[in-house]
């Protein structure tokens, strides 16, 4: 015995000594394939950064395809579109949203024309489309979201995307009932092929703030709106997880939990409740709070990313949509 020495029966630290057993140990693995990347798209020719997300563009169709290409050669597996639709062309009841020669049906057909083998996710909701930025039908007499009438048009938005070839539907809204009703509608249509991926637990959440600017939602007064009437209140737990299996029930192959880092217990506890696979959506505020931390040289980004996407994964999540896919793909070093 050495000097100094303690009498210790367990000493973890073994656990760490060198990268190899640490290697050996690491209990949760983080690959590309587990990774979707949502993409913005815009009527204009070319590719624009969003100011609030550095390092994230709005492309064109074209521009779409090769990212598109890139990203599948690199690994990732599925994209996630949303549209940048401009202000001229939205109206109250957001009926762009039922154009099947708008801006996602014609990515959704060109993709699985060009790179079949790429999945694609689509939202289904109105907020891009619609004048007042609400994810349905505002009635002002109820002074809120018409949650019947939505359910019907969103039921008709997801079986025009299945027809255009889309992989899976996520239906991001929140309305009661629209999984079933999505459900039905896709298999009288004999869609019975196309997935829906349901944002099940979505909270009510400011950190949605980055994505709004991104697809041109309105603001009251320089702030977004706030849909604490559909989105889930974020002080609720069980709440969630009561969506999370309704959803279920409903005919959902996917739930999702939104956002994420903010909000691991609820992925553990969905996780704990069902058999399905879960996932989770890491959104603009996360990423881009991350990435303005690296701007200004507090925190290292590529490992602060690495970090946040390694504990959704831990929590339960087996799928992680996240903006950061696109530069984990492309960067060897990043060796995840
Ligand atoms: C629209 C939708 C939102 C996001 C995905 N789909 C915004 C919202 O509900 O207000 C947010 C994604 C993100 O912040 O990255 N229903």
């Amino acid at each position: 015995m050495k000097e100094k020495q303690l009498d210790l029966s367990r000493r973890p630290r073994r656990y760490r000594a060198s990268r190899q057993i640490r290697s050996l140990l690491t209990e949760t693995q983080l690959t590309i394939s587990d990774l979707i990347c949502p993409l913005f798209i815009q009527e204009k020719k070319g590719k624009e950064e969003i100011g609030s997300m550095p390092g994230i563009f709005r492309y064109s169709l074209e521009n779409l395809l090769e990212v598109c290409s890139e990203l599948r050669e690199k690994g990732i597996n599925a994209v996630a579109l949303f549209p940048c639709v401009p202000k001229e062309k939205k109206d109250d009841s957001g009926s762009l949203a039922l154009d099947p020669e708008g801006l996602i049906p014609k990515a959704v057909s060109a993709i699985k024309k060009n790179i079949p083998e790429l999945l694609v996710i689509t939202d289904v909701a109105l907020d891009p489309y619609t004048t007042h930025g609400h994810d349905g039908l505002w009635n002002e007499q109820l002074g809120d979201v018409d949650n019947d009438a939505t359910v019907e048009i969103l039921t008709k938005m997801a079986v025009m995307l299945g027809k255009m070839g889309a992989d899976f539907v996520a239906p991001s809204d929140m309305m009661d009932g629209r999984v079933g009703q999505i459900r039905k509608a896709l298999d009288s249509e004999g869609l019975t092929k196309t997935g829906i991926l349901a944002y099940s637990a979505k909270f009510a959440s400011a950190f949605y703030g980055p994505f709004r600017e991104a697809v041109g939602s309105a603001r009251k007064r320089g702030y977004y709106l706030d849909k604490m009437t559909y989105q889930l209140n974020p002080s609720n737990r069980r709440e969630a997880c009561l969506e999370a299996l309704l959803d279920e029930k409903e005919g959902a192959d996917i739930l999702m939990v939104k956002p994420a880092g903010p909000y691991l217990d609820i992925i553990y506890q969905i996780r704990q409740n069902t058999l399905l696979p879960v996932a989770a959506y890491q959104v603009s505020g996360e990423y881009s709070a991350i990435v303005a931390a690296g701007l200004n040289g507090w925190l290292d980004p590529k490992k602060a990313a690495i970090e946040s996407l390694v504990a959704i994964k831990r929590a339960g999540a087996d799928i992680i949509l996240t903006y950061f896919a696109q530069s984990l793909a492309k960067d060897p070093s990043f060796n995840l």
